[in-house]
């Protein structure tokens, strides 16, 4: 069986097979083809996929025409899916059945091609290796912060100086999930006094686990689902953590907003009012903003300067270190690959009783 993998189109930096995870492939006993200078731009050159025993072309028609499994990080455009051989397997990592639901109708249907798209992966132990969204917010929530310290133009860590002392900086995680923690876990490592807020009471203990405070919305219940995520809140829960919040913001230095509640719009948290009243030179660093922004005033991809507070939005903070995201996407991927190939009937297999491949097969309903 033959696996294949074609370059990103622009502005994607990350790429879906490493030549570590070439050789995990090979071991499986697939043939990979990829494109000339896959990997070129995150230093992996032809040579080190070659020696891995991958096959290098220079057509990445050929090589979508001849792969029985198809590995991409998007989508792929329209030519590129007319040249994806009929039922084989493509696997994504983001799918939206609402953004690509005419694509998915008129291409994917007619050419019976099995989509898998890794952003639906139960979050369950056995996909944990698999599961790209924590792989990916992980990466997020760190970036998140050296992103707003550089553009945050004091110190971070207190410091004291024949000059006088530097206080710390207060940086506040608006949502304490995998990007939150992470966030964190980074602002405290660079010397921050760090808060932060979640409307799931589990996250206060992996807070104080980390060295941060956690700001709880007085008088409110817990918003956790049974499987873990965050639930809806009421109009009275968002009243009272508005006043919190509105407190919290006034004394932050740095906000980052983490805060998601699956298959729903952003939560609009940092409102207009708090921004106009934080200290000029703030930063806010959306990662919620291409589902809406969790805060007032953010745009994607760019730095919106509101009274000296600057509120940035980048739509994809993995092209910010895409090596490390491909390190570990590829790795997310050759998991899956794993679990969907029998070694012995070399083939792919569709086990609709498997979660993780009943959960993330695009399937003609949805
Ligand atoms: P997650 O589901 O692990 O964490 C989200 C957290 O927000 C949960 O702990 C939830 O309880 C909390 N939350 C929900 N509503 C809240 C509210 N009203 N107040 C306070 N907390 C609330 O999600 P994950 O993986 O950490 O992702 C966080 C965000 O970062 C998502 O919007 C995700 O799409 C985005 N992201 C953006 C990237 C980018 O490149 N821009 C890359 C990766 C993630």
């Amino acid at each position: 069986m033959n696996v294949g993998s074609t370059k990103e189109k622009n502005p994607e930096k990350r790429i879906s097979i490493t030549p570590d995870t070439s050789k995990s492939l090979k071991d499986l006993g697939l043939n990979i083809f990829l494109e000339k200078g896959y990997g070129e731009s995150l230093g992996f050159s032809d040579k080190e996929y070659k020696d891995k025993g991958v096959e290098i072309l220079n057509d990445p028609k050929d090589i979508l025409s001849r792969s029985n499994l198809v590995c991409k990080v998007n989508l792929p455009n329209e030519e590129e899916f007319k040249n994806i051989k009929e039922n084989s397997n493509l696997i994504v990592s983001n799918y939206n059945y609402e953004k690509d639901k005419n694509f998915h109708q008129s291409f994917y249907l007619k050419s019976k091609i099995n989509i898998f798209a890794l952003n639906f992966l139960p979050r369950i132990t056995r996909a944990q290796s698999m599961d790209v969204l924590s792989s990916q917010a992980n990466l997020a929530g760190y970036r998140a912060v050296i992103e707003s310290i550089y553009e945050f133009e004091k110190a971070v860590p207190m410091m004291m100086t024949a000059a006088g002392t530097i206080p710390a900086a207060k940086v506040l995680v608006v949502g304490a999930g995998v990007a939150g923690l992470q966030a964190i876990a980074t602002a405290k490592r660079l010397g921050a006094i760090v808060s932060a807020t979640d409307v799931r009471m589990s996250a206060k203990e992996q807070v104080e686990s980390l060295g941060g405070k956690f700001l709880t919305v007085e008088g409110s219940e817990n918003l956790e689902t049974k499987g873990g995520y965050a639930k809806e809140a009421g109009e009275d829960f968002k009243r009272k953590q508005e006043q919190m919040l509105e407190n919290a913001a006034l004394k932050s230095d740095i906000i980052i907003c983490t805060a998601l509640i699956p298959g729903k719009p952003a939560p609009r948290i940092i409102s207009e009012k708090m921004i106009d009243n934080m200290k000029s030179g703030s930063v806010i660093f959306d990662l919620a903003v291409t589902q809406g922004g969790n805060a007032a005033y953010s745009e994607t991809d760019k730095i919106v300067v509101k009274k000296g507070v600057k509120i940035i939005g980048i739509g994809n903070v993995m092209n910010k270190l895409p090596l490390t995201a491909s390190n570990l996407y590829a790795k997310n991927i050759f998991s899956f690959v794993r679990n969907l190939y029998s070694k012995e009937k070399k083939q792919f297999i569709i086990n609709m009783e498997d979660e993780i491949i009943k959960n993330t097969l695009i399937k003609e309903n949805n």
